[in-house]
C-alpha cells in the first residue's frame, strides 16, 4: 500500500492556497461560446501555462487554427504539457478543459459567478468550479503537495488541456491524431476529471458517457421584423414554423418521435439490467439535483437508465426569439432553434444526422409554408464505454477505498466529453473517469459550485490515484 499520509497532510496544510487557485481561475470568465470572450479563453489558457510551469512543468501552447464557421476568431490553444520524464516510471496522460458556460448574474445567480464565493457550508460558487477548472487544478494541486511533501510522484504526467470542450472540443481531435505517436505516445492509461458523483456522498468511477449530436433549424421569411398588427394574419410566420417543428421531436415523457430512432439503440441485456440496482443513489437525490420533483419515471432503476444507456433529445433554446421581457408585437424574421440528441451504443452519428434530417424535412412540408428553412450539424461528438475491469479502474478504486473509506459506484454518464472516445481509439489506451464534484454542484446551471470537501478530498484522491495506478502497472 503506498505511503500517502504525508501527502495527505500537506494537501490539508495547503487547503488555502489552493482555494485560492481555484479563485484565480474562476475569476478568468472563459467562456468559449461567445465571441468576444475569446480573450479571456486564451488569457486563462496562458495563466495555466504559468502555473504549470511554476511547478516544474513544461507546456506548449499549441494552436489549432480558426474556428471552423467563425473564420475571424483563432481557436484557443490547447496545453500539451509534461511533468517528469523518467523511463523507469509508467506515463499518465490527463486530459481537461479550461473553458467554461457562459454565466451572468442576470441569469439568476445569488453572487457573481466569476468571484469565488464560499458560503457557511462551505460550498464554493463560481462558474467553473466544478466544470471543470476546480478538477483541472486538483492535479496541479496534487503536484504542489507533493513537492511540499517531499514525495517524487510515481509516475510521468503528460498533459492535454483545451479551451473549447463546452463547444464541442473543435479541433482538438485533429491534434490529438496527430500527436498520438509522438506528444502522447509514452501514455499507458488515460485519466479524466470532468464529471461527477451520481449524489452527495459517495464517490464513483466512469466507464463510459453518451455522445451528443448537436443540430439547429434555421426558419425565415420577412425580410425584417414585422409589426404583427400591420402584417399579422398575412403572412408565414418563422416562429409559427419552428415551433411546430420544435415540437415534433419528443413528447412530454421525453420519447423520442423520430421515426427510426429507437432501432438504432443496443437493446438491453439481463447482465446490465443487473448493473442498475446497486448503484447507490435515490430518488430524493434526483430531485436534490434536479431543484424540483418533476422527474419522469418514479424509480431509481429507470431514470438511471435514461441517463446512462437510452438516448435523449433536448430542446435548448430559440436565437431571434425576443425572449426578454415585456410584451411586444413583433413577427421575428428569423428564428433558429437549437436542440440535440444524445446518443448512446450502438448509434452511428451520421445515421442519426438522418434520420433527424428527414424528419425535419417532412415536418417542415407538412406546414406548405413559403418560408425557409435550413437544417444545420452544429456538432457532433460519439458516445464512448470502455472496459471496467482494466488495472487503471482498479487503482482507482483502491485510491477512493482509501480516501473516502467507501468502493465506488461503477457509472456511465449522460453528458458527454467527445474526446475520450478519441483517446480510446487513436492512443489504443483505457481511459478512466474519476470525478471530483458532486451531483447538487449545478454544472451548466445558475449557482455552480464546488464543495471545498470534493475539492481538497478530491485533490488526495487524484494524487492517491497516481500511486495505486502505477502499483498496479508495476514495470
Ligand atoms: N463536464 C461536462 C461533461 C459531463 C456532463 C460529464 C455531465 C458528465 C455529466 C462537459 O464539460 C460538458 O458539458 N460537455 C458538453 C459536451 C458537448 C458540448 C458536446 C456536454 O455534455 O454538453
Ligand atoms: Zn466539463
Amino acid at each position: 500500500m503506498p505511503r500517502l499520509d504525508p501527502y495527505f497532510k500537506q494537501v490539508d496544510s495547503l487547503k488555502d492556497t489552493f482555494i485560492q487557485r481555484l479563485r484565480e481561475a474562476v475569476a478568468i470568465p472563459s467562456i468559449s461560446s461567445e465571441d468576444e470572450r475569446r480573450p479571456d479563453v486564451v488569457k486563462m489558457g496562458h495563466w495555466l501555462a504559468d502555473q504549470i510551469k511554476a511547478l516544474g512543468g513544461t507546456v506548449e501552447l499549441r494552436e489549432l487554427g480558426k474556428q471552423p464557421q467563425h473564420e475571424h476568431l483563432d481557436l484557443p490553444p490547447c496545453l500539451l504539457a509534461r511533468y517528469g520524464d523518467d523511463p523507469k516510471k509508467r506515463t499518465v496522460l490527463l486530459y481537461g478543459h479550461y473553458d467554461v458556460q457562459p454565466a451572468q448574474k442576470s441569469d439568476g445567480w445569488n453572487t457573481d459567478p466569476f468571484t469565488l464565493t464560499i458560503d457557511e457550508k462551505d460550498r464554493m460558487f463560481g462558474r467553473g468550479s466544478t466544470d471543470d477548472k476546480g478538477p483541472v487544478l486538483g492535479w496541479l494541486n496534487a503536484i504542489e503537495a507533493h513537492q511540499k511533501a517531499g514525495i517524487e510522484l510515481p509516475v510521468n504526467l503528460i498533459m492535454c488541456f483545451e479551451g473549447m470542450e463546452e463547444n464541442g472540443s473543435e479541433g482538438l481531435d485533429d491534434t490529438i491524431r496527430a500527436e498520438a505517436k509522438k506528444f502522447f505516445k509514452d501514455a499507458d492509461v488515460v485519466c479524466i476529471s470532468d464529471n461527477y458523483w451520481l449524489g452527495t456522498e459517495k464517490p464513483c468511477l466512469t466507464y463510459g458517457v453518451r455522445g451528443c449530436n448537436y443540430y439547429s433549424v434555421e426558419v425565415s421569411g420577412p425580410g425584417a421584423d414585422l409589426h404583427s398588427g400591420v402584417y399579422g394574419g398575412m403572412t408565414h410566420e418563422p416562429m409559427t414554423d419552428l415551433i411546430r417543428i420544435m415540437n415534433s421531436f419528443v413528447d412530454p415523457d421525453g420519447k423520442i418521435l423520430i421515426k427510426g430512432i429507437d432501432d438504432l439503440v443496443a437493446p438491453l441485456t439481463e447482465d446490465e439490467a443487473a448493473l442498475y440496482p446497486p448503484i447507490s443513489f435515490t430518488m430524493s437525490d434526483l430531485h436534490e439535483g434536479l431543484g424540483s420533483e418533476t422527474s419522469i419515471y418514479d424509480n431509481k432503476e429507470d431514470s438511471l437508465k435514461h441517463k446512462m444507456r437510452y438516448p435523449s433529445l433536448s430542446l435548448h433554446g430559440i436565437e431571434g426569439a425576443f425572449y426578454t421581457p415585456g410584451a411586444k408585437t413583433v413577427i421575428p424574421a428569423k428564428v433558429i432553434g437549437k436542440f440535440s440528441v444524445r446518443t448512446v451504443p450502438n448509434m452511428e452519428i451520421d445515421d442519426v444526422t438522418a434520420l433527424v434530417q428527414k424528419h425535419v424535412d417532412a415536418e417542415f412540408a407538412k406546414l406548405k409554408s413559403k418560408n425557409k428553412m435550413k437544417f444545420n450539424v452544429v456538432h457532433c461528438g460519439k458516445w464512448w464505454v470502455e472496459d471496467p475491469s482494466h488495472p487503471n479502474y482498479t487503482a482507482a478504486a483502491k485510491a477512493v477505498e482509501r480516501v473516502f473509506g467507501v468502493q465506488p459506484d461503477m457509472t456511465r454518464e449522460g453528458g458527454s466529453i467527445p474526446v475520450t472516445l478519441t483517446f480510446q481509439e487513436e492512443l489504443g489506451k483505457n481511459v478512466l473517469l474519476l470525478p471530483m464534484g458532486s451531483s447538487t454542484d449545478g454544472a451548466h446551471s445558475i449557482n455552480e459550485k464546488l464543495d471545498k470537501r470534493n475539492y481538497i478530498e478530491g485533490t488526495k484522491l487524484l494524487g492517491a490515484y497516481l500511486h495505486y495506478v502505477a502499483e498496479e502497472l508495476k514495470l
